[in-house]
């Protein structure tokens, strides 16, 4: 298992492009299998979970092949033309892979088991098979709810249906399966949560109907290839921002964000701690609009986070909450049960894991209440196999005084592989 070690102290300085957005990605190679024709997509993100949706989608017969500049083919099968595949769905580490796919595996007749790592196959899955179920599909969990997750699909009825949980995962499922229904699948949520599925569906020419917290489509629409060049991931722009927002005296610019409200939450939360992010209009890519974010570091304050806003900002909040340790003043996160549901209990990591780095941060109830005003000090982390908590790790380690060491370090590659050393290489003394 590999180690970094970082050094605390230095700045930041320079440009940088983040991978592409993990969510548009798994949605783009997802489209484009279900698609009629050949679909293209460019700037794809290049971790391990990206690549759990493509080998998924070829174990069902669809065929991929790569073109120079990083453009992935995608020979699309139709509506419910996936076929049968010949052994165990392997997840790997992906939630959004297995999720969505269970919508698209409900919709064909056939019998098929998707599973992933450890970690994945302790995640819930209840809350995706549940509304499965009641279009018509059947399906297995374990004892505890959890993959592997036995699905045999079709004859689907469209359905109505309130979401518990926010969930763009259970939403995303609900709507694939819904393609392949009869009639009329509508899905309300009470929080907004990201909206890519909706905006691919418009991409690739079958738009839903948006009223009031719901989306609405019609079985059966045909989907037409399209071409999806995909944008920078704000999860992975979140970093930069912040290590470069919490020290005086650097500034990164990280060009070509997505730029989407339902993912911004972060960018609001650091804007009322007094951070200075200026966002620069950048060209449209793959049906959403994107930005240049240029962070400045500086001094910044508490901040108190609502239970509503947790949905546009739910892969930040490690970061948000290492914002938050160096900040003047306590913050509150409030609402945060899901997190326990992530790679890992992130709720507790979190804690934990500033804890380690002689900030004073706990949970009560569903809240993460951070002090702020923490001096922190190297430390040695691991990171439960959790990208997102190495990847914070790693920045506390660069805002600590003396040496951190991140364990098991290269679990970041699951989004973003290039990350310490793109980090590295825009730090100077
Ligand atoms: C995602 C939705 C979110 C998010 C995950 C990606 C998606 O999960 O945490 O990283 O692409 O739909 P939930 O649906 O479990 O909130």
């Amino acid at each position: 298992m590999s180690e970094r070690v970082v050094a605390g102290g230095g700045r930041l300085r320079g440009e940088v492009r983040v991978p592409g957005d993990k969510s548009v990605s798994h949605r783009a190679l997802i489209f484009g299998a279900l698609a009629e024709g050949v679909s293209e997509a460019s700037g794809l993100a290049p971790g391990a979970d990206v690549r759990s949706t493509r080998g998924v989608l070829e174990a069902l017969g669809v065929e991929f092949s790569d073109a120079p500049g990083g453009v992935v083919r995608v020979s699309g099968r139709g509506l419910g033309g996936l076929t049968a595949p010949a052994e165990a769905l392997d997840a790997g580490n992906s939630g959004t892979t297995t999720r969505l796919m269970a919508g698209v595996l409900a919709g064909h007749s056939f019998s098929s088991e998707i599973a992933g790592d450890e970690s994945l196959n302790r995640r819930p899955m209840k809350r995706v098979a549940e509304p499965l179920r009641a279009m018509g599909a059947k399906i297995d969990l374990t004892k505890t709810g959890t993959a592997p997750m036995t699905i045999r699909g079709g004859d689907l009825r469209g359905l109505a249906y309130e979401m518990p949980v926010a969930s763009a995962q259970v939403k995303s499922a609900i709507l694939l399966a819904g393609l392949h229904a009869a009639g009329t699948t509508i899905v309300a949520e009470k929080s907004p949560t990201r909206d890519h599925t909706e905006r691919m569906l418009t991409l690739f020419g079958a738009p839903p109907k948006l009223h009031g917290g719901a989306v609405e489509i019609e079985g059966g629409a045909r989907l037409r290839a399209a071409r999806v060049e995909v944008p920078g991931d704000p999860s992975s722009a979140a970093f930069w921002v912040v290590a470069a927002a919490a020290r005086e005296g650097g500034e990164i610019v990280v060009r070509g964000v997505l730029s989407n409200s339902s993912r911004g939450g972060y960018l609001r939360v650091l804007e009322r701690m007094g951070a200075s992010v200026r966002r620069e209009p950048a060209p449209a890519r793959g049906g959403e609009e994107c930005e240049d974010l240029i962070a400045r570091g500086g001094r910044l304050r508490g901040v108190e986070v609502a239970a509503d806003e947790i949905p546009s900002l739910v892969d930040e909040v490690p970061i948000l909450a290492l914002a938050a340790a160096v900040a003047e003043g306590e913050s509150r996160f409030r609402g945060l049960d899901e997190l326990r549901h992530k790679e890992s209990d992130r709720l507790a990591a979190i804690a934990e894991l500033l804890g380690r780095f002689g900030a004073v941060a706990r949970v009560s109830g569903d809240d993460l209440i951070v002090a702020g005003g923490a001096r922190l000090r190297g430390a040695r982390i691991d990171p439960r196999a959790d990208h997102r908590l190495a990847m914070t790790a790693y920045v506390a380690g660069f805002l600590a005084e003396g040496e951190t060491r991140v364990r098991d370090a290269e679990c970041a590659s699951i989004s973003y592989p290039s990350f310490y050393d793109d980090f590295d290489a825009r730090r100077s003394a």
